[in-house]
């Protein structure tokens, strides 16, 4: 390591010379290639730059939903990118997203093996991405039977409850201060999923600021965004070490890895009989059985935890810190789903989960986050295993696909005033972020769409009520909506840069 980064430092010209040398053959070798590809019917896209293709219009390092979104504009809903190597098709429309995620579903339903997933990923071997194998539907499996199914989230209610309510004790404890919300909706998001995926949370003696979890989360989300420029040449792996790609990966995975191994370790240690197993417990269990029809090593069990810690965690606090967000610069909205929320529950001042069903215009709020600000806006990429026929255009095997869900939740074709927060719009709809209505796919769909749909929606749902029903929410001392830092970083999920800092009178002093 140190004696690439001298070398790095002494030669980088000699490295871009060698670079540039290796871009030049590769050129000579791609004309033949994208000629090849060119012959057979291809969706349209712009023209492309020897070597780099259309990697310079992605907006790598900026927003690549909008600069993707541009191009759609240009070029139509389906839209032919040759990224590096990589040969893209990237869909922008309800109509095509549901060819892709349903209609050719089977086809479409494998992962592209990014560099950066097998660093992090145990080579792959965690559920997002895994290429489609029997592997991959094994594991899946058991997620969805011991964390993700309908009567296991169930069973996590009072989990939920006890998260919410040291939420809003949090919460309450920075009155009449400025509190930093998005913190403490992230530690929220994070304990949840740790009590019922680990058998235990990390913030107690501050756990979670020693391990830097927020950081780490931060830093795994950029990595895995798919669109870092080493990503589109598989053939070219020294790229990595250039950019500082895989220092960057070797770092965050350690860090990871020791995490995962504590809780392994814990786990292992444990000789109380349990009354509930958590997902840890089952896991090892299978491995050490290991006479199943597909044994796990500890390899797979510590990628399957990250994938359970890391998509289980950003997504919702993302979720929830963009409600906040919009609610706060949408004050007649703010006021109107307190309204609901304090009429349902009375003096009761706990939300139960029974009482969810009641707060329809809630509902339609967070919808209409899901359709503004989908936590994982280009979905996660697939990559087609056959040639098949799109929109009446051949697309070749190994092509890989973006679905622009962020463009999607904003196209005037599907919605009207698409850039204007109005969950008034869901009040006398069917649409559902569920994976049938294909304007709204917060979530995607199919075979690979999300298994936690059910999960994701109780941990928003509850600490989204009772945050509306206990506290009166303004933003500091001479702040006003305007001021808010809007800019969004760019990963696998994408959250604000800014933190959300407000202050929160309790409701029931
Ligand atoms: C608001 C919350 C969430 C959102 C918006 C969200 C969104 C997504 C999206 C867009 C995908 C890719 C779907 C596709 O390719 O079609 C996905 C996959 C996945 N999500 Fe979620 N997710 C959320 C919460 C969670 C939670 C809480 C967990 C786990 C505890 C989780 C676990 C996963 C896994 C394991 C996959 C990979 C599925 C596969 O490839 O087979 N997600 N999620």
């Amino acid at each position: 390591m140190a004696l690439l980064q001298w070398l790095n430092e002494i030669y980088t010209p000699f490295f871009l010379f060698v670079f540039i040398f290796i871009a030049l053959l590769m050129k000579l070798l791609f004309i033949n290639k994208s000629r090849k590809i060119r012959r057979s019917n291809l969706p349209p896209g712009p023209p492309t730059i020897p070597f780099i293709g259309n990697l310079h219009q992605l907006g790598i390092g900026t927003m690549p939903p909008k600069s993707l979104q541009s191009l759609a504009d240009k070029y139509g809903p389906i839209t032919f990118l040759q990224l590096g190597e990589i040969p893209t098709v990237v869909v922008s429309s309800a109509r095509l997203a549901k060819e892709v995620l349903k209609t050719h579903d089977l086809a479409l339903a494998s992962r592209p093996q990014l560099f950066s997933a097998k660093y992090l990923f145990y080579n792959c071997t965690d559920i997002a991405f895994a290429p489609y194998s029997a592997y991959w539907r094994h594991v899946r499996k058991i997620c969805i039977l011991e964390l993700l199914s309908a009567k296991r989230v169930h069973s996590y209610s009072s989990v939920r409850e006890e998260e919410v309510a040291s939420l809003v004790h949090r919460v309450a404890g920075s009155y009449p201060g400025t509190t930093n919300l998005s913190k403490m909706l992230g530690l929220y998001a994070n304990n949840v999923v740790c009590r019922v995926a680990f058998g235990r949370d990390f913030s107690e003696a501050g756990d979670h600021k020693k391990h830097g979890f927020q950081k780490m989360l931060d830093e795994y989300q950029e990595l895995l965004g798919g669109f870092s420029v080493g990503d589109f040449f598989p053939s070219l792996e020294f790229i990595h070490s250039l950019t500082g790609m895989k220092a960057r990966l070797l770092e965050t995975s350690r860090k990871f890895d020791q995490l995962i191994d504590q809780i392994v370790n814990e786990h292992r240690a444990c000789n109380k009989i349990k009354e509930h197993k958590d997902l840890v417990d089952i896991l090892l269990e299978v491995q050490k059985d290991g006479s199943g029809e597909m044994p796990l090593t500890i390899d797979n069990i510590k990628a399957i935890i990250l994938d359970m810690f890391a998509a289980g965690t950003d997504t919702t606090f993302i979720t929830l810190d963009w409600a906040m967000t919009e609610l706060l610069m949408n004050p007649h909205v703010m006021e109107k789903a307190q309204k609901e929320v304090r009429s349902v529950l009375g003096e009761r001042r706990v939300v139960a989960e029974s009482d969810l069903h009641q707060l329809q215009y809630m509902r339609a709020v967070i919808k209409e986050i899901f359709r503004l600000h989908p936590a994982v806006p280009v979905l996660v990429p697939r990559e087609s295993m056959e040639d098949i026929t799109l929109d009446g255009y051949i697309v070749p095997a190994k092509t890989r696909f973006f679905v622009n869900a962020w463009a999607i939740g904003r196209n005037a074709e599907s919605w009207e005033d698409p850039n204007a927060f109005k969950p008034e719009r869901f009040l006398d709809s069917n649409i559902d972020y569920r994976g049938q209505d294909f304007e709204l796919i917060p979530f995607g769909a199919g075979r690979r769409g999300c298994p936690a749909i059910t999960f994701a929606i109780a941990v928003v749902e509850l600490a989204l009520a009772q945050l509306l029903y206990s506290f009166d929410w303004e933003l500091p001392p001479c702040v006003t909506p305007k001021d808010l830092d809007l800019t969004e970083v760019f990963g696998i999920s994408m959250h604000r840069r800014e933190n959300l800092l407000v202050v929160a009178r309790p409701y029931f002093l």
